[in-house]
């Protein structure tokens, strides 16, 4: 008779991770739940005072956590990042891209040439210039590591009033298909995840408009929006090597919206 596999909770002891965009929302729930399964994490974005309270908090229950203030659409603020972070706990292992702005809702062809250039200064290139950064520092190491970068259903399907959002997502994921292929055979996993409507500041204009918010939930078979939790295990589950053998996957959270 054959035993059942014991199934252990995914864990990343011994693990370094960075994660972007943690002060709040979808970025701070993966920061919490990737310290809470064993690893160091340095949470960033660009303000100080916003982001201390996350790493006070993963201390507090007895994480280990520092927090650098970093532009991740700036070159030298992304080298300081991982800098730091290597300064500090001695590696890199895992980062968590998820740092994303949208400065325009509207009709796409209205969207100003200042505010195109921001979405894709850090949501494109942003994501970029982090992966590239933890990426070199894996090969000068010939370390494996992972990297999983928070997408969007917004780059899989036609995004009405956030057109040029949708477009950096969609890179996103051009992206991750990419750098899993080309890094696959050093170990090194690319996946992205693609969340739907989760209720969070950067969508508060959509979950705080009862006919944005009931529009999006009607096309959505479980029938709600859904939390920053419910992002943060998928994001630990492809950190971990109980994802060893998942490489340029696009992992769609959204309720079930886009299997309609
Ligand atoms: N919420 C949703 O419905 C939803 C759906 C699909 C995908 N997503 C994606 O999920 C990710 C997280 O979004 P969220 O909803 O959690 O948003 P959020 O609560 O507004 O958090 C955004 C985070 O990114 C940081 N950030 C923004 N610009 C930055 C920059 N230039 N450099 C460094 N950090 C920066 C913010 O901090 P500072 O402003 O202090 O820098 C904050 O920590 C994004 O990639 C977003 O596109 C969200």
């Amino acid at each position: 008779m054959s035993t059942s596999p014991t199934l252990n909770s995914p864990h990343l002891t011994g693990k370094v991770a960075i994660v972007t965009g943690a002060s709040r929302g979808i970025g701070e729930a993966i920061a919490r739940t990737l310290a809470a399964a064993g690893a160091a994490v340095t949470v960033a974005s660009r303000k100080q005072d916003d982001l201390a309270p996350v790493a006070a908090a993963i201390s507090a229950a007895g994480g280990r956590a520092i927090a650098v203030a970093a532009h991740t659409g700036k070159a030298e603020d992304v080298q300081r990042l991982i800098a730091r972070t290597i300064a500090e706990f001695g590696q890199v292992d895992i980062l968590v891209n998820n740092a994303a702005t949208n400065p325009y809702f509207g009709p796409m062809l209205d969207i100003s040439d200042a505010q195109w250039d921001k979405t894709f200064e850090v949501n494109a290139k942003g994501y970029f210039m982090c992966a590239r950064e933890v990426i070199r520092h894996l090969d000068g190491r010939k370390a494996p590591g992972s990297i999983v970068n928070v997408a969007s259903v917004a780059g899989l399907r036609a995004a009405p009033f956030q057109g040029v959002y949708g477009m950096t997502k969609a890179a996103v994921i051009s992206m991750t298909q990419t750098l899993a292929t080309e890094c696959g055979p050093r170990g090194i996993r690319v996946n992205a995840i693609a969340p739907g409507l989760i209720e969070t500041r950067f969508a508060a204009a959509i979950v705080g408009n009862d006919s944005l918010r009931s529009h999006v939930v009607a096309r959505t078979p479980l029938g709600r929006h859904g939390q920053p939790d419910e992002i943060a295990g998928a994001a630990l589950y492809l950190c971990s090597d109980a994802a060893s053998y998942v490489n340029g996957h696009v992992m769609v959270i959204d309720g079930g919206m886009t299997a309609t």
